[in-house]
């Protein structure tokens, strides 16, 4: 191939080139911008011979001297030369063979060098096929893994023979670094040039494996979130299909949402969160699904951020509370102190105030007033028999159909957090094997404690602290004591006759006018008609009786008015029997004549104070004491130290020393299906049992209410208010209470008081001498004689029973 020409010519112009290696047996098409090349291209045109190809060692230098160029190079021929679009040169060359610079003639306008031409140092027929065999062999392995090869290289390559040109070609193929095919360039023994570029290969082949592992891995986590988004697209699809209205996705975003609307606090929201990213992962059917979405819908209907501004009116409140209720001083002046304090702390603490009272004298309605007083929402809960602790506290979630408790519903059922939070009954809590629910509330009532109060299902903390919380019992006694210790007890002891009557006209009558569609031009109800309805068709403390009467009257007066047969109702004392019926009670009538072994004891039960019989009878027997009628342990022991007492009196009260051998006592206290229990019939019983062993009757309307020691010492008793009020409203006048008890009397309206003779007793003796009559005195009724001239009495007694 070697012409005549380039033989003779030992010096050409050079080409440096950049990041191109050109070899030997090889075409390519170059751009060339650079001023120095541009003229040796023009100088090689010019001569018509070759031009010397060298790299240049660092592509980065623009202007490259001698020693930034390869010495090894190729000699070219171009073969066409052309302008490209940027205005460079753009030339076709062709490489010839091997040359190495020897010298440079000169670098201005180009690179003249002088070349000596290098030869392959060949191998043998047998070693070429294995060389080309070997070579061959790993670079269709090339080809194989690194896929960028078109198949006419390969097939052009497969036709080369010998193997230094097959060298050649390959490394102009493969995508190296010019200094590794400038070593290929240089090498000029056809082995050794072969065996370096295996190496180049096995490198590269090794390379692009662990790219394609890489690429590989990279692509699999693509494709995993990929088919993720894929399948819940087509999840998406199929349910559209199916008709489901919503999907898994935006269920999920929806939670999301509502969880930064309802203003979860920092714990709460992360569980929430958790627990949405879970049902998201869930099939919408799956049981589970239902469980976790039943709670983030607990988690997202609570009030966490909702609170309502409380109304610090003192005045409006006042009012609002006057509106609402008669009386009951205490109460109101006490809400309104908490205002007033609300006024000057935004943050005191909620009082936990407990109502204690008999039914009906307006402990549930008072809280609902006080709720509207301060502008707060108003829930209310029983704790009537409430006797599992998860009642409050929840169920723990892996139960099936767990729910939050009582309280954490109480709030959801309020829509804010500050609501006044009713629990009714709380004296009727239970407690058995399934926990213990007042400890529970320990924890609810409790200020230290209630700012993190946690639900068994809800898992996170609610702040319960700024509710404020109001408990109602009829009777302090069987509350949890503990519970009693973090409340502020306040007694609603009952109303008087003359309150009921102001409660009735004022509040009861208007309220069961309205309800009935009435007004007053309707139906009037006189005031001696509204104490002829508290007498004889009420016994109670409370009103809730008297407003069902009322209503009853509401109820009847409006039949008559839609059937046209009335135009207007007053209701007077006399028409009320048409109205409500026969009496039921008969005032002032517990007993109607003096009788002997039958004593009136004053006694407060859970409906407020009542007056009771206490019936004693003896007959035949052998010293056997009966006491029946549901009386509790107290009782009954205060029953026999009645008889201890007795029996030490009782040559006093005229009987034998050994009567009690020779009779059975049977003490009964109606009615006999209630309950009864405590000490403060104790005299009562005694008296009752003296009259029946001496034959004196007792007086019939004297009541009568004390403790009583084995040595006749009277103590004092709790309830006296309650008592009292149930002496007036059954009419009776005559009351004898432990001296102790005096102050006491305080608290009975003076009204109520001046109604009374009340005999204050240190010793039963002194109570015999008022109660009880001289035998034939069974019908008389004598007012009380007070307590000197009981003095008195008392000693003719003692001498009439000492004669
Ligand atoms: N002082 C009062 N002024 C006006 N209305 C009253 C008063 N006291 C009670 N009432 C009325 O009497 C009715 C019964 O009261 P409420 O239901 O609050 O009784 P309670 O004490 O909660 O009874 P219980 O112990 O049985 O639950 C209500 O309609 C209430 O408005
Ligand atoms: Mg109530």
């Amino acid at each position: 191939m070697k012409s005549s020409k380039e033989e003779t010519q030992k010096s050409y112009p050079l080409l440096s080139l950049r990041n191109i290696l050109v070899f030997p047996k090889s075409t390519i098409s170059l751009e060339v911008g650079r001023a120095r090349s541009v003229k040796a291209v023009e100088l090689a045109q010019a001569s018509g011979m070759g031009l010397v190809l060298c790299s240049q060692k660092d592509t980065e230098i623009a202007e490259p001297s001698p020693e930034h160029i390869y010495t090894v190079g190729t000699l070219g021929l171009i073969k066409e030369v052309a302008k490209s679009v940027s205005g460079n040169l753009r030339i076709v060359v062709e490489g010839l063979r091997r040359v190495k610079v020897t010298s440079y003639l000169t670098s201005d306008p180009a690179f003249v060098v002088s070349v000596e031409e290098l030869e392959d140092v060949g191998v043998g027929r047998q070693e070429a096929d294995m060389l080309i065999k070997a070579l061959m062999e790993q670079y269709e392995e090339y080809v194989r893994v690194t896929r960028n090869v078109p198949a006419e290289t390969l097939i052009s390559i497969a036709a080369i023979r010998d193997p230094g040109h097959l060298c050649d070609t390959i490394a102009a193929h493969i995508p190296v670094s010019i200094a590794e095919k400038q070593q290929i360039l240089e090498t000029l023994e056809v082995r050794e040039r072969a065996e370096k570029l295996l190496d180049v290969l096995e490198k590269e082949i090794e390379l692009a494996g662990l790219e394609k592992r890489i690429n590989l891995r990279v692509k699999k986590q693509i494709e995993k979130s990929q088919r993720e988004y894929w399948l819940r697209e087509q999840m998406k699809a199929i349910q559209k299909e199916l008709g489901d209205k919503d999907d898994s996705i935006s269920e999920a975003e929806e939670f999301r949402q509502k969880i930064e609307k309802a203003g979860l606090t920092g714990e709460a929201r992360e569980k929430a969160l958790r627990e949405v990213d879970r049902l998201e992962k869930m099939p919408q059917a799956a049981a589970e699904a239902v469980v976790v979405r039943t709670y983030l819908e607990w988690l997202v209907s609570l009030p966490w951020n909702v609170l309502t501004e409380d109304n610090i009116d003192i005045n409006r409140a006042q009012a609002i509370l006057d509106e609402d209720h008669y009386g009951l001083r205490e109460v109101k002046e006490r809400i309104i102190e908490y205002l007033a304090i609300r006024k000057l702390v935004d943050k005191p603490r909620g009082p936990i105030l407990c109502f204690v009272g008999p039914p009906g004298v307006g402990k549930t309605s008072l809280a609902k007033s006080i709720a509207r007083a301060l502008g707060r929402k108003f829930v209310r809960i029983s704790l009537g028999g409430v006797r599992d602790e998860a009642e409050i506290r929840g169920h723990r979630r892996t139960y099936i159909g767990a729910l939050p408790g009582r309280i954490i519903q109480g709030i959801r059922t309020a829509g804010s957090r500050n609501p006044v939070f009713l629990m009714d009954e709380i004296d009727k809590l239970a407690s058995d094997f399934r926990g213990d629910p007042a400890a529970a509330l320990l924890e609810v009532l409790d200020p230290e404690q209630n700012h993190t109060f946690s639900d068994h299902y809800l898992e996170v903390p609610f702040d319960l602290s700024r509710v404020m919380f109001i408990t109602t019992a009829n009777s302090s006694y069987t509350i949890p004591r503990p519970l009693l210790d973090r409340m502020e007890v306040i007694t609603i002891p009952g109303y008087t006759e003359e309150e009921k009557i102001e409660i009735g006209t004022h509040f009861l009558i208007p309220k069961e006018l309205k309800e009935h569609g009435l007004d007053s031009s309707h139906l009037s109800i006189r005031k001696e008609a509204l104490r002829e309805i508290i007498r004889a068709y009420t016994r109670e403390a409370g009103v809730r009786n008297l407003e069902r009467q009322i209503a009853t009257i509401c109820r009847k007066t409006a039949r008559d008015l839609v059937s046209g047969k009335r135009q207007r109702v007053t209701i007077t004392p006399k028409n009320i029997e048409k109205y409500l019926g026969i009496p039921r009670f008969h005032y002032g009538q517990v007993e109607k004549e003096n009788q002997v072994g039958v004593a009136l004891a004053l006694a407060v039960t859970d409906v407020g104070g009542d007056v009771m019989a206490c019936e004693v009878s003896v007959v035949k027997g052998k010293g056997r004491l009966t006491m029946t009628g549901q009386l509790g342990d107290v009782m009954k022991e205060s029953g026999q130290a009645a008889m201890s007492y007795l029996r030490s009196r009782s040559a006093d009260l005229g009987l034998p020393e050994d009567f009690y051998e020779n009779v059975d006592i049977h003490v009964h206290v109606p009615e006999g299906a209630i309950p009864k229990d405590g000490p403060s019939a104790g005299i009562t019983i005694a008296c009752a049992i003296a009259s029946a062993l001496t034959n004196r009757p007792v007086r019939h309307d004297v009541a009568m209410t004390g403790e009583i020691t084995l040595r006749g010492r009277v103590l004092p008793i709790g309830g006296v208010k309650e008592k009292v009020l149930a002496a007036h409203r059954a009419g009776i006048f005559n009351i004898i209470l432990p001296r102790e008890n005096k102050k006491d009397l305080e608290e009975v309206p003076p009204n109520i008081r001046e109604e009374l003779t009340v005999t204050f007793v240190d010793h039963m003796d002194q109570v015999l001498a008022a109660a009880l009559c001289d035998p034939e005195d069974r019908n008389e009724i004598n007012t009380l004689p007070c307590v000197d001239q009981l003095k008195a009495a008392q000693d003719v007694a003692m001498d009439q029973m000492s004669q």
